[in-house]
């Protein structure tokens, strides 16, 4: 089967497809969703299957209105309702106790709970009012593999493996929403996004947040925390501040095998009579660097001579918490120190 690549004005066919009990990827804001009917425990099987998904992962249900939430969701609260005023449509996903079996346990992992978002893309939106049910979506790439911000990752990694795939573009944000669990007494973040800690604290008051405290000998809270992910073929290092890349790129250069730099055009350019294999530019900014990061990772991936690829490292405050949570994850927390 080959997949489709459907254009925005095709909404119709798509939505005609996911009915069908077909898989589609849809764009969001954050990065690309594998879309599939989440009324549908057959379709929903097939994400995991292509995916290539450990099925005790629970998939986030996207929707196009509150009211929809609402039908599944047992207790919406207060804070539920002032964080939908404030950030939805976009890139926050909220989990929320259901009411008994309303969704299938394919959905939720068997978990009693079920993680909800109104992603904040029109395309999106249109599709899922289209299809008339809410559809689940987790990140359309290859388990493992760095999340997908274009239609060609999607089928670089899902090419046959899907229906089809609407081309949206390349999506703004870049690093998936921000996971924020409500079913618990005191909210806590379970995974950083742009949507902070500081920006949801203005709306509801103190929460908590436990994302760095997930390891793989724990039971992860968010499910999907604990198997390795965004890792490109390469082995990637972090480099922590733009002044430790001199230092960076000498000892790659001595490892001898074929490195590559991902950093801002500032530092690329303080490197520029440095010979490395090949590089790729992360803008100016920690926003501009989030929005490319997985970009770059898949970048890489297209030269296998590359077998180290140096990352530029932020701040974890603000954005730089949620791109140094995806960054450490596709290096296996390996930093380049010159100490
Ligand atoms: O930006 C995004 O959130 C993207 C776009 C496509 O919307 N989706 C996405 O989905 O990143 P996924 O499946 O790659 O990540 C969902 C995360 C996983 O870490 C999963 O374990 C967690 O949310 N999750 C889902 N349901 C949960 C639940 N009931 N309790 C705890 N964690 C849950
Ligand atoms: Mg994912």
């Amino acid at each position: 089967m080959e997949t489709k690549r459907y254009t925005v004005e095709q909404i119709e066919q798509a939505a005609a497809d996911l009915k069908a009990g077909e898989l589609i990827s849809f764009p969001t804001e954050t990065v690309y969703g594998l879309g599939a009917d989440a009324t549908n425990p057959e379709a929903v099987k097939k994400v995991y299957a292509a995916k290539g998904r450990p099925s005790d992962n629970p998939l986030i249900v996207h929707v196009a209105s509150v009211a929809t939430v609402e039908h599944y969701a047992a207790g919406v609260s207060d804070r539920f309702k002032q964080l939908v005023d404030a950030f939805w449509p976009g890139s926050l996903t909220i989990i929320l106790p259901l009411k008994h079996a309303a969704l299938d346990s394919v959905v939720t992992g068997g978990l009693k709970t079920a993680a909800f978002r109104m992603p904040n893309n029109a395309v999106t939106l249109d599709l899922i009012k289209a299809a008339g049910v809410p559809l689940v979506g987790p990140s359309a790439n290859t388990s493992g593999k760095p999340s997908p911000t274009t239609a060609d990752h999607v089928l670089h990694d899902l090419n046959g493996k899907i229906a089809g795939v609407i081309d949206d573009g390349p999506t703004g944000v870049g690093l998936e929403s921000t996971v924020i669990d409500l079913s618990v007494a005191t909210p806590v973040i379970l995974r950083p996004g742009v949507v902070t800690q500081e920006a949801i604290e203005r709306v509801i008051g103190p929460i908590m947040t436990n994302h760095h405290k997930v390891g793989a000998a724990e039971t992860p809270k968010a499910p999907g925390m604990k198997y390795k992910h965004y890792a490109p073929n390469a082995q990637v290092y972090i480099v922590p501040t733009p002044d430790e890349f001199p230092a960076a790129v000498k000892w790659a250069s001595q490892q001898n095998v074929p490195f590559g730099v991902m950093a801002v055009d500032t530092v690329l350019g303080q490197l520029s009579d440095v010979r490395f294999k090949d590089q790729f530019s992360l803008g100016d900014s920690v926003v501009t660097a989030s929005q490319h990061l997985f970009e770059g990772l898949r970048y890489f991936d297209l030269n296998p001579e590359v077998k180290i690829i140096l990352v530029q490292g932020f701040a974890k405050e603000g954005v730089g918490l949620a791109y140094m949570n995806r960054l450490e994850k596709s290096a296996g927390q390996q930093y380049f120190t010159s100490k």
